[in-house]
């Protein structure tokens, strides 16, 4: 298959390539478009043949169901059961944006969509570009993150076209994403309600909003949780994982920057090419071949922003080893550290 490359202004898109797109949805195709975290992959989410084939272009597990993006508001209720009283506060508060929900599903929705589960998880994008493919398709779309499964979710067009090239049909280019990790997945069909999956919608905001809301202990677990643990079918599944091994420094910055010098000059004794993450205020002190900065460390927000990009990039020259440092785990460094620690398959290092 040819994988079509659309370019559009992601504030300004062209309508008419987006209805080339839209019409791609609306008969079975697949289109892997921008919103405001990650690229994710489309389907009609009402038709089972289109969902089977974005599992397959995907190579994901059919246990794993995807996120359903709507326009509005009202596209919700042909697909859920009840809109509880909590999810109503939240989506008046945080729609369009970075927060999926988890509701009672209607049995209206093919179970291949939500993989069998009686729940339903869905968001509203913040994105000129994605709104404008679900107004015009008039579908809800599912769309999981447009990756392989396993890899890193992609933040830019072409980090799509690596994983995804020749298997999908179109990819509208609108840019590079915002936040760079995907949305908070919060679980409203259980009470209190429970955060499955940090994001780009912090914990702290959203429990203020809701009074009590708990964390699923997989959001900061460090090692792989046990199958009587797992809420979310995503929690079981290999995830974000370069080529490359990836090992996990914690800890304060002085006793890290220790650390990872003589995990990187022991990796290099044995032959191993190394590739360090840093940040903007310790990059200096490797001296390692490849060094990358994340971010400063007092602006996480651009941390998120570059986290997986930066582990295509250095897998991408080759490493054997990428060594990373971590960063506190409040605000958006709770999504962070979730997917550090998920990309080193829990291959965490305490110092100091
Ligand atoms: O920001 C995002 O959420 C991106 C963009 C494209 O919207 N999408 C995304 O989708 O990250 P995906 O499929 O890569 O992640 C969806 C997560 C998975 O961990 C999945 O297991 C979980 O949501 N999920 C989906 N349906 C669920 C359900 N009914 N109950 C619990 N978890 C569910
Ligand atoms: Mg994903």
């Amino acid at each position: 298959m040819k994988t079509v490359l659309l370019k559009v202004e992601p504030e300004n898109p062209d309508l008419t390539k987006i209805q080339v797109a839209a019409d791609i949805i609306r008969s079975g195709g697949l289109v892997a478009f921008p919103t405001e975290t990650v690229y994710g992959l489309g389907a009609d989410a009402l038709n089972p043949e289109a969902v089977a084939a974005l599992f397959e272009a995907k190579k994901r597990p059919l246990d794993n169901p995807p996120i359903i993006h709507v326009a509005n508001v009202h596209a919700i209720d042909a697909l859920v059961e009840e809109v509880p009283q909590k999810a109503r506060l939240l989506i008046e508060r945080f729609w369009p944006g970075p927060l999926t929900l988890i509701f009672k599903r209607s049995t209206k929705v093919p179970s291949l969509t939500t993989a069998g589960l009686d729940t339903i998880a869905i968001r509203i994008p913040n994105h000129k570009v994605a709104l404008a493919l679900i107004n015009q398709s008039q579908r809800p779309i599912a769309a999981p993150s447009a990756n392989l499964a396993g890899k890193p979710s992609p933040t830019t067009a072409q980090h799509v076209c690596e994983d995804l090239g020749g298997r999908i049909d179109i990819i509208i280019d609108g840019g590079a994403t915002k936040i760079g990790v995907e949305s908070t997945v919060v679980d409203l069909s259980v009470d209190p309600p429970l955060l499955l999956r940090p994001g780009g919608t912090s914990f702290e905001t959203l429990k203020r909003a809701l009074g009590s809301l708990e964390l699923h202990p997989f959001v900061d677990a460090e090692e792989e949780l046990t199958l009587q643990q797992i809420r979310s079918p995503g929690m079981k599944h290999k995830h974000y994982a370069p080529k490359a091994e990836v090992i996990l420094v914690e800890g304060n910055i002085e006793a890290t920057v220790i650390k990872i010098k003589e995990l990187s000059e022991s990796y290099k004794h044995k032959g191993f090419k190394v590739g360090i993450l840093a940040t903007d205020q310790t990059q200096e002190a490797y001296t390692t071949d490849v060094v990358r900065s994340l971010g400063s460390r007092f602006n996480i927000v651009s941390v998120a922003q570059n986290l997986f990009r930066l582990l295509r990039e250095v897998d991408a020259l080759g490493v054997d080893v990428i060594i990373t440092e971590s960063v506190p785990s409040e605000g958006l460094g709770l999504a962070v550290m979730n997917r550090l620690r998920k990309a080193s398959g829990y291959h965490i290092i305490k110092a100091g």
